[in-house]
């Protein structure tokens, strides 16, 4: 009864200008590793879930890119949205559909983008929030021991007392709080990051959409009885456009009273932005990390470049910056307004 879905279907804006909306960068090699980082998502799953039990939800214009990304996929298990709605209806819409197939499944929600450098203890940690699901009616998160007040993150703090081996009950979840607050956070030593990987029984998430988002519940209860049917595409394409862009956190994990949390330490880092990029690529003697073969660097310290290889990319002088070169698009910014990047690309939208 163990599944998984992975949830591809983000623009990744914030890793713009090489995360476009026609190729975002769950599909990218962003570090230059070989593999696209939801390559390197699925296999880290296929080594412990069977392979018909993964599925991919995507945005339909995605899957073409799915396909040729996973050939060792079976193709029923690519789930098309007609339009992005955010996590919330993408874990509303498969839970619907896998209720039907497995009235007792157990889901991991997993991001697309992560990167996770101890396999194995992923997989420990994973099989016991399984476990645990399976015993307690809960939705379980892992978190994350903090390192800085980073506001693209969800915070949890939690009971002192374990419920479990090693898993603890949530007392609050706050995604994404502003800088003054993430900052508290941090001083305070309570708190952890959300991880952002989830693990429950579909029917127990099932019941808190019920709960906290009864509008979502009534639309998707909508597609019951229709696996892999034209009566499902028919229903999902009726329910998107009805449907709220909200994400699980704030829909489902600020709400809910039965979170419990994983503290967990499997070499995580979200490859959400340029910064997350820099900490984990070499950098040369003067700080600098560069993800090209292209690219010479002159008195700069700390700065991210990137540049496509078909460019040379020279650059001096500069201290703390993110540097981005496309083939049509060149992005300056100063690294600690990286989460500013999806405004930027927002007012470029709005200018064109
Ligand atoms: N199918 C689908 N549809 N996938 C989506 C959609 C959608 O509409 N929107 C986002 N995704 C995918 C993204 O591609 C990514 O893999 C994952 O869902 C999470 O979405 P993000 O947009 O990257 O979320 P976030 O990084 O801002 O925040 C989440 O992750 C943080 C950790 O990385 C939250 O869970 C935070 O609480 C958490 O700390
Ligand atoms: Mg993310």
């Amino acid at each position: 009864h163990h599944y998984v879905a992975i949830m591809a279907g983000g623009i990744g804006s914030r890793f713009w200008p090489m995360s476009r909306t026609a190729y975002p960068k769950q599909f990218l090699d962003i570090l230059h590793t070989g593999k696209s980082l939801l390559q390197w998502t699925y296999e880290r799953y296929a080594s412990f879930i069977p392979n018909e039990n993964i599925f991919i939800v995507t945005s339909e214009e995605y899957v073409p890119i799915v396909e040729k990304q996973l050939k060792s996929l079976p193709v029923e298990n690519i789930v098309a949205e007609p339009s992005r709605k955010n996590t919330a209806a993408c874990i509303a819409y498969i839970s619907f559909k896998l209720i039907q197939k497995d009235p007792e499944a157990s889901l991991i929600v997993a991001p697309s983008d992560h990167m996770i450098l101890d396999n194995e203890a992923f997989r420990v940690v994973t099989v016991k929030a399984l476990d645990f699901v399976s015993h307690i009616k809960s939705l379980v998160t892992l978190g994350i021991t903090p390192t800085h007040p980073n506001t693209g993150y969800g915070y949890i703090q939690h009971d002192s007392m374990t419920v479990a081996e090693g898993i603890y009950k949530v007392k609050t979840f706050t995604e994404k709080p502003n800088l003054e607050l993430a900052k508290t956070f941090i001083s305070s030593g309570d708190f952890l990051w959300n991880a952002g990987i989830f693990v429950w029984q579909v029917k127990n998430v099932i019941k808190a959409f019920e709960q906290h988002q009864p509008e979502m519940f009534e639309l998707f209860a909508g597609i019951k009885d229709s696996y892999n049917t034209t009566e499902e595409k028919a229903a999902i394409d009726r329910i998107y456009p009805l449907c709220t862009n909200i994400s699980i956190d704030v829909a489902i994990m600020e709400k809910a009273d039965n979170v419990y949390v994983i503290p967990s330490s499997f070499g995580w880092s979200d490859l959400g932005t340029w910064n997350s990029a820099y900490d984990n690529l070499e950098k040369d003697y003067l700080g600098n990390a560069v993800a090209s073969d292209n690219v010479i660097v002159i008195d700069a310290t700390k700065c991210m470049v990137s540049a496509p290889k078909e460019k040379l990319l020279v650059l001096q002088g500069l201290d703390d910056f993110i540097v981005v070169d496309s083939k049509d698009v060149l992005l300056i910014c100063k690294k600690e307004k990286e989460q500013s990047i999806k405004e930027y690309v927002a007012e470029v939208k709005r200018n064109k």
